[in-house]
């Protein structure tokens, strides 16, 4: 290997890498010991702040290869037949600070860019197919009662159940999250859901409700809490770890995708609300329709450049695919490049692992840490052969269901909408007698640890609403 020298920043040899510029070996130290200075200063800035939720993950590159015919469905052109399409996909736990352990009890998210030739489409799902809530205005509620108390500065059951009990819209994320699948043994053993309820457009303008959902290749594994809770202890980074080495060892884990797809129609009288985030549509009336395979097979290089500074959106999508009324989706439209804006500065877009892989003709210029050169003219309309808007570009926007009143209400309610119907469904239905007992068990614990009186007894209520059986159960345990 050739011998190289230690530079500065600017490429400069430095002198040594052990000793600061001093006076004497026993003298102060210089100020013109730039190195020393420069040094220390970078290190001073290594962070940037962490995502507010999400923070602690891990991913990898990989790509999509759509190997069914969907185009009866979607324009997309990473959705035509045989197209292969470079991605990344970020796992992430919710509530826990960037060093947190992998395996607390937590949804997972499942951050997926498409770098597409039609610019990047991002996919930010869960590992569940359902969300606690339906409207945006709740999500930092929800995250502080998941997050520190101001006074402990510790997490707080009592916090946690006090905002679930008070908010019955979040049964159903709830009880899938207190059961089996609640911790996954790894990233790899894990679906990924779009959750939401997204736009499709096919060339001739036909449009459709469309679920994502990646049925992971490696099979359905999870830990009970107290294995979950050894592993924590051991390794809090179990499965970044179990991520990287998989790779490494050319084990590539790959997920198959499926859509629901529902007739644009339908959705004004399908018996459940098709835009309401804390519902599924059951596989009974909107079965899967295969579409591809995800394959992950890079591992990143720097993982500071490629995972914490990758900036996901829901506000990129691409011809093809839109918006659906979704609340909660409207929302993360505006949340995500604006947090972007604030963790990595405005110019996050130009960084390797976010800018895309076909051409940006965008009329942004100038700002903090650009450096790919922007062109004139730099104003739009101009004579100088700028580029030029195509108003076909807006079709993604949805204009489902505007009436031209401005209301503050809830979602018009379908035949069968509830906050405890499928959550019960999930329980009575897809659980099995032992799923249940260990459900049982898993809330017992978590209600034990710091639940005040009349928090509990809403608790016994929350879970009888659910399901009668498994909330009677429950209140049986605290003697109720
Ligand atoms: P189905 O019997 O057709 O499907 C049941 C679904 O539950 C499957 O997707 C299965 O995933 C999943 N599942 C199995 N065990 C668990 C578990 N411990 N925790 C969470 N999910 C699990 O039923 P329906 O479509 O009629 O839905 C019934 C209930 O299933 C819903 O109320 C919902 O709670 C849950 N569910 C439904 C999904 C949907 O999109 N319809 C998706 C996921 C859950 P797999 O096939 O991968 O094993
Ligand atoms: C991350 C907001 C709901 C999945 C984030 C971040 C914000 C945010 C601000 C941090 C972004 C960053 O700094 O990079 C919101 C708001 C929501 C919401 C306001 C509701 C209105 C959801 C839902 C899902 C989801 C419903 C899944 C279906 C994710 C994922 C990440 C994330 C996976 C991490 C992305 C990554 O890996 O970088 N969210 N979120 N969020 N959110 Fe949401």
């Amino acid at each position: 290997m050739t011998e190289r020298n230690t530079t500065d920043n600017a490429g400069i040899p430095v002198g040594s890498d052990d000793h600061s510029l001093t006076l004497g070996p026993n003298g102060p130290i210089l100020l013109q010991d730039h190195y020393l200075i420069e040094k220390n200063a970078q290190f001073n800035r290594e962070r940037v702040p962490e995502r507010v939720v999400h923070a602690k993950g891990g991913g990898a590159f990989g790509r999509f290869e759509t190997t069914e015919d969907v185009s009866r469905y979607t324009k997309a052109a990473l959705f035509q037949p045989g197209v292969k399409t470079e991605t990344l996909l970020r796992f992430s736990t919710v509530a826990g600070e960037l060093g947190s352990p992998d395996t607390w009890r937590d949804p997972r998210g499942f951050a997926l860019k498409f770098y597409t030739t039609e610019g990047n489409y991002d996919l930010v799902g869960n590992n569940t197919p359902v969300f606690f809530l339906r409207d945006p205005i709740k999500f930092p509620d929800f995250i502080r009662s998941q997050k520190r108390r101001v006074d402990t500065g510790r997490r707080d059951h009592d916090m946690q159940w006090d905002f679930w009990t008070l908010q019955p819209q979040t049964a159903h994320q709830v009880a899938w999250l207190m059961g089996d699948r609640g911790i996954p043994k790894t990233w790899r053993h894990q679906n990924g859901y779009g959750s939401h309820t997204y736009l499709w457009e096919n060339a001739a303008g036909e449009r459709f409700w469309v679920k994502y959902h990646f049925k992971t290749d490696q099979g359905i594994e999870t830990l009970t809490s107290d294995e979950a809770a050894v592993i924590a202890g051991e390794d809090a980074d179990a499965h970044r770890a179990d991520l990287w080495h998989a790779i490494e060892r050319g084990e590539f884990p790959s997920w198959t995708l499926h859509v629901q797809v529902m007739p644009y129609a339908d959705a004004a009288t399908y018996r459940f609300n098709p835009f309401d985030l804390t519902k599924v549509w059951p596989h009974g009336d909107y079965p899967l329709i295969k579409v591809g395979k995800l394959v992950l097979d890079r591992n990143p290089a720097d993982h500071f450049a490629e995972i914490e500074q990758a900036a996901f959106e829901p506000s990129n999508l691409v011809p093809g695919i839109g918006t659906s009324p979704d609340k909660m989706l409207i929302g993360r439209l505006f949340a995500y490049p604006d947090a972007h804006r604030y963790r990595i500065g405005p110019n996050y877009a130009q960084l390797p692992v976010n800018r895309p892989k076909s051409p940006v003709h965008s009329y942004a210029k100038d700002g903090p840490m650009r450096y790919t050169n922007a062109a004139d003219p730099v104003y739009a309309p101009n004579s100088y052969g700028g580029p030029h808007a195509s108003p076909k570009a807006d079709d993604h926007a949805s204009t489902y269901g505007v009436e031209q009143r401005v209301v503050r209400e809830a979602y018009t309610l379908h035949a069968e909408d509830d906050d405890f119907g499928q959550a019960g469904t999930l329980v009575r239905e897809v659980f099995d007698d032992a799923a249940r007992e260990r459900l049982v068990e898993t809330v017992v614990a978590h209600v034990s640890k710091g639940v005040s009186e009349p928090v509990r007894d809403r608790v016994f209520e929350y879970w009888r609403n659910i399901d009668k059986e498994t909330g009677d159960r429950i209140a049986a345990a605290f003697g109720r």
